[in-house]
Order: structure tokens, then sequence, then C-alpha cells
């Protein structure tokens, strides 16, 4: 057998002194001949690896450079050295894999972020990068044990389909019609009943009008997929291609909805910070030194641990959208006209108001109720003023929205006729509509960005830093 290595992260944790050990990784630094700082990815920690000095080949010396990849057995002893309480002494080191140091980009240095990026394929060796992506996959853990703890169910919704779930046109088509010469049909359109699927087929934008076939048969569920928007949104905040949690209950009106949302939210902060403590330490560490470049007004008022323990011990604020917009008029912002973008009601807040409610005036995530209808999608359940629909939108500090979510209108007639007044065909949503028909319930869900909420609590302040390879408007590398 080759492998019987122990992961590093083990072995710090546990005591294995005077005991011989295997293990692998790659270099990160190899000081005096002597002493190795060994990674394997388990943790952001690295194991010291000291060879004895003449104990060990010139020519296998010259080899232990940046990156290289070792076997290494040896003895676990307690550490002379600062930063470490044991380490390895070498019995034996092989090889497995060179790498040509000069060639290699990442040097033990600090680099930017966005330099990182172009080389997204070897970032994930950084200290940075390897702390994000732990975080990222604790999140991904710890949202199928919130849910399969309280009996949903994990639906995979399709990737590919034809119909538009937000009716908000953003999609990518999928086709296999020659993009020279597609077959044409006679009022000079493409014909689409010649391409793979006979007819027109896109990336899904979102998993939830299937989700609610399966919440009304199933009572619970939720997806977690990957989501398409084909918008021409350069910012910090938007992908083109990005994950997605879309719980869908049965039997929930809008509260309900939005007490699950905040218990969902603090249940996966809680279990990263427990998980994860050291990653996250790290990260608080590398925010703070990134503020530190920032002028005092810019700076967060709260380090990464204490706002995420801040956000799991208290709740969430609760407003109605009216009530946002008065708090933006009354706002000395708004009296100074700080606001780039004008407010009135009815207006589709910009990230900027967004981020003055969370950031300035509460201070804590909020969560925003019965906005518009006219901003929000036609699946919205409409509410008894005739002008504003059941929605929530949870608004995060340092991130803007992070939910989006509704009760859904469940009766059949006010869905239809909302489906006419916005030109939602209504013969190609048959079978949405048909959950109207046949025992129609009260049900709700919501769409968490992961993400977005990845950044929440990584404390990363570009999107394109939490996905492994981004997806952004003229940038599809790797
Ligand atoms: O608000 P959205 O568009 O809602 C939906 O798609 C609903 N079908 C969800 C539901 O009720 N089941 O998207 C939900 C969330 C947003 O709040 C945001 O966090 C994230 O998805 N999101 C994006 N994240 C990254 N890049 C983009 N381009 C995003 N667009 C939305
Ligand atoms: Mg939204």
């Amino acid at each position: 057998m080759f492998n019987q290595r122990i992961k590093i992260k083990d072995l710090l944790a546990t005591h294995y002194e005077q005991q011989e050990v295997v293990v692998m990784g790659w270099v990160r630094t190899f000081r005096n001949n002597q002493f190795i700082a060994l990674n394997d990815g388990s943790t952001g920690s690295n194991l010291q690896v000291v060879l004895e000095l003449g104990l060990f080949e010139e020519s296998l010396l010259k080899r232990i450079t940046t990156s290289a990849s070792l076997k290494v057995r040896g003895l676990v002893v307690p550490s002379l050295g600062k930063g470490q309480t044991i380490e390895l002494k070498a019995k034996e080191v092989e090889i497995l894999g060179d790498s040509d140091a000069e060639a290699y980009p990442l040097q033990p240095k600090k680099h930017s972020l966005e330099f990182l990026r172009e080389i997204a394929h070897l970032r994930f060796r950084t200290n940075t990068f390897g702390s994000v992506f732990r975080v990222r996959h604790a999140l991904s853990f710890a949202i199928h044990q919130f849910f399969n703890e309280r009996g949903f169910v994990y639906m995979h919704t399709p990737i590919i389909t034809a119909s538009d779930a937000e009716g908000a046109g953003e999609m990518f088509r999928v086709t296999t019609l020659s993009p020279d010469k597609p077959p044409m049909n006679e009022e000079g359109g493409v014909n689409f009943k010649e391409d793979f699927f006979g007819r027109a087929a896109n990336l899904t934008v979102s998993g939830q009008l299937e989700g609610e076939l399966g919440a009304t048969a199933f009572g619970e569920i939720y997806t977690f997929g990957p989501t398409f928007r084909a918008e021409n949104s350069n910012t910090a905040r938007h992908l083109a291609e990005f994950w997605m949690i879309e719980p869908e209950m049965a039997f929930c009106d809008l509260e309900d909805n939005m007490n699950l949302a905040e218990s969902f939210i603090q249940h996966i902060i809680r279990y990263a910070l427990k998980h994860n403590a050291a990653d996250l330490e790290f990260l608080d560490q590398r925010l703070a030194e990134e503020e530190k470049q920032l002028p005092q007004d810019k700076r967060s008022e709260m380090g990464l641990l204490e706002k995420l323990s801040f956000v799991v011990n208290n709740q969430f604020e609760r407003i109605t959208y009216t009530e946002a917009i008065d708090i933006l008029l009354q706002s000395p912002a708004y009296k100074k006209k700080k606001f780039q973008y004008d407010v009135k009601w009815g207006i589709d807040m910009q990230s900027e108001h967004e981020r003055y409610l969370v950031e300035k005036h509460f201070k804590k995530p909020v969560i925003v109720t019965n906005y518009p209808k006219d901003i929000k999608a036609f699946y919205m359940r409409q509410n008894d003023d005739g002008k504003t629909v059941a929605a929530m939108d949870i608004l995060a500090p340092g991130i803007g929205e992070i939910v989006g979510g509704s009760q859904r209108e469940e009766r059949l007639d006010r869905l239809v006729a909302r489906m006419q007044e916005m030109h939602i065909p209504t013969d190609e949503l048959w079978w949405y509509l048909d959950t109207r028909k046949f025992g129609t319930v009260p049900h709700a869900g919501f769409g968490l960005g992961f993400e977005r909420m990845v950044q929440f609590v990584t404390g990363m302040g570009n999107i394109r830093d939490v996905i492994a390879f981004p997806r952004t408007p003229k940038n599809c590398e790797f």
C-alpha cells in the first residue's frame, strides 16, 4: 500500500510523540538545508520537518524546493523552536514530484488577490485560499446537516431548462445548432424545433419552480446547486455561475419563512465557528491587516470573528419595504444628497441604500418584507393592499442582499392573472400551475446565494475569491 500517511491536521491535534509516522505534502519553505515547512492542505498550519545535518545526500537536498511534493517518514518529537509544539525528525525523505522553484509563480511573500486570480489553479496553496475553501466546504456540509436534521428532502433540480424561473430573461442559451448557419423558421427567426430538445433551452437561473413541485409532495425540500445568470454585472458580488440553496416549504407563510432563514444562517455560521476556528482566526487577522490600509471611516466596526458571533447571538432586524424607504428618506445621507440613486417608494433599492440600512442604521442583518409587486417576480403572493407582495430579502453587512425569497401565490386565479400582466407564458408553465389545481397549499421559500454567504463568513471582499474558478463577463479561464 502506498498511502499510510497521517494528515498534518490530525498529527498536530493528537499526541503522537515518539511515534514514527509518514506524512506527505508540499514544501512551503526550506531553510538552512535543515527545516522544511510542509503543508498538506488539511490545515493552514505547516508541519516543521527537521533534517539532521549530514544525514541526507546533497543531491536530495537540492530537490527540496518550494512546492515540491514529499513523502517523509520520521519521528514525532517535541519542538524546541517557536511556533509549534511538535516537529518531525526525518528518517527518510522521498521526493514525489520535483518543482522548479524559479518557474513556480507563488513565492513565499504576500501576493495581491488580483494576481492570485490569474493563477487560480495554484491559489489554493496559499494560506488565504486554503482557509477560504476549507470554510466553504464546512458551510456546504453544515447546510446539508441543517436541512437533514429537519427532515427536508434534498432535491436535484435540472440545470438545463426551457423556463425562465425568475422571468428576468438573464439566461444562457443551451444549443447544439450551428452558430454560423442555424435553421430558420418562416418568421425569419432561429428554428429551435430542430435544436437538441426540439425547443429553446437555457441554463437555469433558479431551481425554485421545480422545488415548489417537490414541496407540494414532500412538504419540505431544498436544492443546493449551480445557477446561471447572464447579467452583465461586473461587481464584487455578481457571478455568471453561482451556487444557490433554495428551501421550499408547504404549509408555510412569510413569517415561518423568515424564521427558517434566520436560524439557517445562524446554524451554518455556528458550525464554521466551531469546526474552522483556526481558519477563521487566520481570516480575521488577514482582514484586520487589510483594513489597516483603509481610512478610518471605511473600516468595519467589528472584526470578522466579532461580527460572526454577533450575528449568531442576535436577532435580525425585520422591517417592511415601506419602513425601509422611510428610514432612507429621513437619513442624513439622503438629506445631504450622499446617495447616487434617488430614493422614493417603488424603487428597486440600490446597494448603497441596502448598505446604509444594515451598516449605518441597524448595524446588523436586516430582513426587508413586502416589496412593491412591480419590482418582484410573478410567483410572489399578492398582498391585500394591491401594491405589495409577500417578499423578503435578507441584507447582510458588507454584502447587501444575501437571501431573496417569498411566500408564493397559491391562488390559481391570482397567479394566472399576474402572469398574464407580466407576460409570463402560462401555457409553457402548465406543470407549475397544476400544483395550484390539485391540492394547493400556502407555501414559501427562499434562495441563499452561497458565494455571498461564503464572502460574509470569510470576510473576502470580492466574490471571485470565494469560488474556485469564477465565471464573470469576459472571463472563463480554467
Ligand atoms: O433574489 P434571487 O434572484 O432569487 C431567486 O432566484 C429565487 N428563485 C429564490 C427563491 O425564492 N427560491 O437570488 C437569490 C440569491 C440572492 O439573494 C443572492 O444572494 C444570490 O442568489 N444571487 C447571486 N449571487 C451571485 N451572483 C449573482 N449574479 C447572483 N444573483 C443572485
Ligand atoms: Mg433578489
